[in-house]
């Protein structure tokens, strides 16, 4: 297959004389070609999930989850801090198995899928953004971003020119040679939805992806990361503990005790420590 070529995103500031314009390359498919699940048979939504269930020895991480995300649409999934957010992340992502339950994407069942498949399925389809520490150290800003392409099966040539044009159209032009610790946290954060974007996935995760940025910079990577999945026409799973976070995303649920809960009824900012608060209580309690 060939590198994938961006399609021209909202500009971020400064580079809109530099946005990629040409024409989006097919999705791949790896799926193996069975029928559309017949529960989704009529509209059938981009990634879907039914009775999800998913146990850590005693604990009930997820309790009967149920999930639509249509095509291109984002998600936000909030709960406090052990409500199973990332639990019910992973299983849609392919990377646990449901004890029980179904997870669907374009129709087809993926949870019975063999490790393999799972793994080039993810490879190919999903991609990923994680709060931290995903970047390669040894890599610069544009091997990381280049990589996944080539892992797919693009030249080197191709994938880094496309990498190129991802970069530039989120606003890292200048940043290609830099590797992860020469970039603030904010430019790896975006390096690291440019590397997901690159391969054109079909949804993209995100588990908490501005977590370890101060609420300012968490915003930019957010809008940035909402608004360039909408423009390339993925689907976007993101957990976050910030409901104006939420509010971007075209919808949004609510976890506790891993079931989902009517929006609202849970601590809107989650129970779990936000950025800076746990150094502060540290800087506080250190005994003078
Ligand atoms: N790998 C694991 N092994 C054992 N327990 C786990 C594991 N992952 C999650 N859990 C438990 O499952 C529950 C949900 O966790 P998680 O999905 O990480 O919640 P959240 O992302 O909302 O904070 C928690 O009680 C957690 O301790
Ligand atoms: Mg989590």
């Amino acid at each position: 297959m060939t590198a994938a070529t961006p399609p021209p995103l909202s500009p971020p500031p400064g580079s809109a004389d530099r946005l990629p314009t040409a024409a989006p390359a097919p999705a791949p498919t790896t799926l193996p070609a069975g029928p559309v699940t017949s529960a989704w048979a009529g509209d059938v939504p981009r990634l879907a999930a039914r009775g999800l269930i998913k146990r850590f020895g005693e604990t009930t991480a997820l309790a009967g989850v149920e999930v639509e995300i249509p095509d291109g649409a984002s998600l936000a999934v909030m709960g406090p801090s052990g409500s199973g957010k990332s639990t019910l992340l992973h299983c849609l992502a392919g990377i646990y198995q449901p004890d029980a339950g179904v997870v669907a994407l374009r129709g087809r069942e993926v949870q019975g899928l063999s490790e393999k498949e799972r793994s080039l399925l993810r490879r190919s389809q999903y991609g990923f953004v994680f709060q931290f520490g995903q970047l390669l150290s040894e890599l610069t800003a544009l091997e990381n971003v280049a990589l996944p392409a080539m892992l797919t099966g693009a030249s080197r040539v191709e994938a880094e020119t496309a990498a190129q044009q991802w970069l530039a159209a989120l606003g890292l032009a200048g940043t290609e040679g830099r590797r992860p610790g020469e970039l603030s946290g904010g430019q790896a954060q975006r390096v690291a939805v440019a590397r997901a974007l690159t391969t054109r996935p079909d949804v993209v995760f995100a588990d908490e992806p501005t977590g370890s940025l101060d609420r300012s910079t968490g915003h930019d990577v957010m809008r940035v990361l909402v608004e360039s999945t909408r423009a390339v026409g993925a689907s976007l799973v993101v957990v976050t503990h910030d409901a104006q976070v939420a509010a971007w995303c075209d919808a949004r649920i609510d976890m506790l005790d891993g079931r989902v809960v009517p929006a609202g009824t849970t601590t809107g900012g989650g129970v779990g420590p936000r950025t800076g608060e746990l150094e502060a209580i540290r800087a506080a309690a250190v005994p003078r």
